[in-house]
Order: structure tokens, then C-alpha cells, then sequence
């Protein structure tokens, strides 16, 4: 049976990544018969020059029957003066909540072979293996009312509301228990429950959903001190449950663990386990059309989609052995990069995964 990948590259570096996780997922889609079906579309910046919106409908309709999607990225400075509402950003976001994609899962492993390219001392980040679960589809991110208003004295003031329905943090807490209970059993869920009555909320219901769980051993911590946990000693977390907004920044922080942010995929899932792609990283307007962009968190995210989307651990694992070996062959791009390695593009990246995969076929 075909199965339809929507295959959405968006801006900047995004084209030059998705080519490359594209080469090992035809790889295997020829090599273990998998019957992928690939059909591109547009989204973000690259949707607008087109459409006129970042999330056209043409999109909707490739991407609502498709039974996963990978995603580049989205942004750029070409698009920076528009409306709020008009943004890249926006393009993703909505592509998240038209297909209630709530529960984000981002995995920062640490490969031994980068310990040196982490900004931090070996012995803390070595052996590192931590999820986050960030919830992708509520809390500030999407909350109302919203915007810019003019005060009764005549100044002006921006807003955004931070709400959570028990219903939403109930469903992510479930999520973020069942993967617990097939890793190491321990949750940390992170909120600022001190201050904010919504993360208060949040903190309430999942140790609810946690009584659910007597196996899973359920902590909470405040989310400053959840970012200085975890640059002092990361190697305490295996499961951190968090909001949409803490998710995105506590992401980026541990992603700095694992060498670069160019190392850390992403699935965003729904109830039913149909999901996106995509590395947690941005478009790197920067560095976009140098094919120097590391490929690897977006080849990692196919072997996610593989892994939850289609319940393949062999095809998955094939992925994530290949990125090992290639990295054991010492290629590194330049994000990764330490002395005595083979400095590489992004498309020689992606070569040396698909030769890593011939190499055990
Ligand atoms: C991420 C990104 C997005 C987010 C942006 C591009 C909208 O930073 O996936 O982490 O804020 O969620
Ligand atoms: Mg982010």
C-alpha cells in the first residue's frame, strides 16, 4: 500500500536539509520496498510569494490527507515587515493546530563523537538522553485575546494570554507519562507555578493524570531553574513535560548540549500517532543557498516519522546507526566541526548517511 509524504521544504536552508533527508528515506523507500510516495508543497515565506498566505489552502489539502509531513523550515528577513499574521511563523503555526498536532517531542541525544563540539565540559553532557515534550498546539502561543491596544491615557500596550483547558494539559500529560514508562520512569513537568495561575493550573492536573502512573516517578520543577538544571547537570532529566512557550526555549537550550542545534529532530503528533517532521532548528537565513547546513536533525526527524508514523523501529534504527557511522567516519559540517575532521557541505552530509546505509545493506 502507498503511503503519502507531503513533503514541505519552507525557507532559507530548508530546501537544502529536506533534499538531503529526502536521499535516505528514497534510499530505503527502494532499498526495504516502503512504498513512500513523496508530494511537495509550499508553506511559510515561500507560500506567500505564491499565495499570498503562508498556510494556502492548496496546503491544507496536500497535507490534511497525507499520511505524514516533512517540514524545513520556515522565516527569513524577506518577510520580517509583514503583518503578524502574514509571517512564515504563522504558517507553521497553523499547520500545527488544523491538524491538532499537540504532542512536540524532542529528543537531545548526545552522539559520543560530539562531545567535543559541546560547549560544555564532557563529563556533563556524555551519556546524554532526554526528551522533552512540549505541548504544541495551546497555551501563549495561541491563546486570546491578543495584539496591540490603546490604553485610556493613550499609550499603547501589547498582550498575549497564557490559558491551558484542563482537557489540553490532561492529553499531553498522557502523552509524556507513556513515553516515561517505555524509557527510564521518571517525568519532571516544568511551569512556573509560583507566579503564573495557568502553569499553577498545569501543575495540578498533571499530578492528577500522574496518580494514572504510579510506575513513572513524577517530579515538578519551576522552569528558571529547569534552564539552569539544565546546563549544571542535564543528565538528571529523562523526560521533561512543559508548555508551548517553555517547551520552545528550554528545546533550544538543550539542543546546545548535543553539539548544535543542526543534531535535534522533532515529531509533532496527534491523537490517532499522524505527525510532522521537522528539526527543531529555524531557515538560517544567514547561511541559506551555501549548502553548509547540517542535514542531520532533519534526516534524524525522518527517522522519527519513520519510527511513530509508521511503526518501523528496523527502518528508524537503519537512519539513526547510518548517522552514527557517517559521524564515525569523522565527516562533520561546519556547525559540528572540531580539529582533525573532514569539514563537508550539507549535500556531502547527506551522501556520506546514504553510504553509511549501503554500507550495512
Ligand atoms: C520551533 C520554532 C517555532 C516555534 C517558530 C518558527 C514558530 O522556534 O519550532 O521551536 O516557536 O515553535
Ligand atoms: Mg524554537
Amino acid at each position: 500500500m502507498t503511503k503519502k509524504i507531503a513533503v514541505l521544504a519552507g525557507d532559507g536552508i530548508g530546501t537544502e536539509i529536506v533534499a538531503e533527508a529526502i536521499k535516505v528515506l528514497e534510499f530505503l523507500n527502494a532499498d526495504m520496498a516502503l512504498g513512500f510516495e513523496f508530494e511537495n508543497g509550499l508553506i511559510g515565506g515561500a507560500a506567500y510569494d505564491v499565495h499570498g498566505t503562508p498556510f494556502p489552502q492548496q496546503t491544507i489539502d496536500l497535507v490534511t490527507p497525507a499520511d505524514a509531513i516533512l517540514l524545513g523550515a520556515v522565516g527569513g528577513y524577506k518577510w520580517e515587515s509583514l503583518d503578524i499574521s502574514m509571517r512564515p511563523e504563522k504558517g507553521l503555526l497553523g499547520l500545527r493546530s488544523t491538524l491538532n498536532l499537540f504532542s512536540n517531542l524532542r529528543p537531545a541525544i548526545l552522539y559520543p563523537q560530539l562531545a567535543a563540539a559541546s560547549t560544555l565540559k564532557p563529563e556533563i553532557v556524555s551519556g546524554l538522553d532526554l526528551m522533552i515534550v512540549r505541548e504544541l498546539t495551546g497555551g501563549i502561543y495561541f491563546g486570546q485575546p491578543r495584539g496591540v491596544r490603546v490604553l485610556e491615557n493613550g499609550e499603547r500596550q501589547g498582550f498575549n494570554t497564557a490559558t491551558y483547558t484542563e482537557s489540553e494539559i490532561r492529553r499531553i500529560a498522557h502523552s509524556a507519562f507513556k513515553i516515561a514508562q517505555k524509557r527510564n520512569k521518571k517525568l519532571c513537568s516544568v511551569d512556573k507555578a509560583n507566579v503564573l495561575e495557568c502553569t499553577e493550573f498545569w501543575r495540578e492536573i498533571v499530578t492528577e493524570v500522574g496518580k494514572e502512573y504510579p510506575d513513572v516517578a513524577l517530579s515538578h520543577m519551576y522552569v528558571d531553574n529547569a534552564a539552569m538544571q539544565l546546563v549544571r547537570a542535564p543528565k538528571q532529566f529523562d523526560v521533561i513535560l512543559t508548555s508551548n512557550l517553555f517547551g520552545d526555549v528550554l528545546s533550544d537550550c538543550a539542543s546546545m548540549l548535543t553539539g548544535s542545534i543542526g543534531m535535534l529532530p522533532s515529531a509533532s503528533l496527534n491523537e490517532t500517532g499522524k505527525g510532522m517532521y521537522e528539526p527543531i532548528h529555524g531557515s538560517a537565513p544567514d547561511i541559506a543557498g551555501k549548502n553548509i547546513a547540517n542535514p542531520l536533525a532533519t534526516i534524524l526527524s525522518a527517522a522519527m516519522m519513520l519510527r511513530y508514523t509508521f511503526n518501523n523501529e528496523a527502518a528508524a534504527a537503519r537512519i539513526e546507526q547510518a548517522v552514527n557511522d557517517a559521524l564515525d567516519a569523522n565527516v562533520r559540517t561546519v556547525d559540528i566541526y572540531s580539529e582533525g575532521m573532514t569539514k563537508v557541505s550539507c549535500s556531502e552530509m547527506g551522501d556520506a548517511v546514504v553510504t553509511a546505509l549501503k554500507n550495512r545493506s
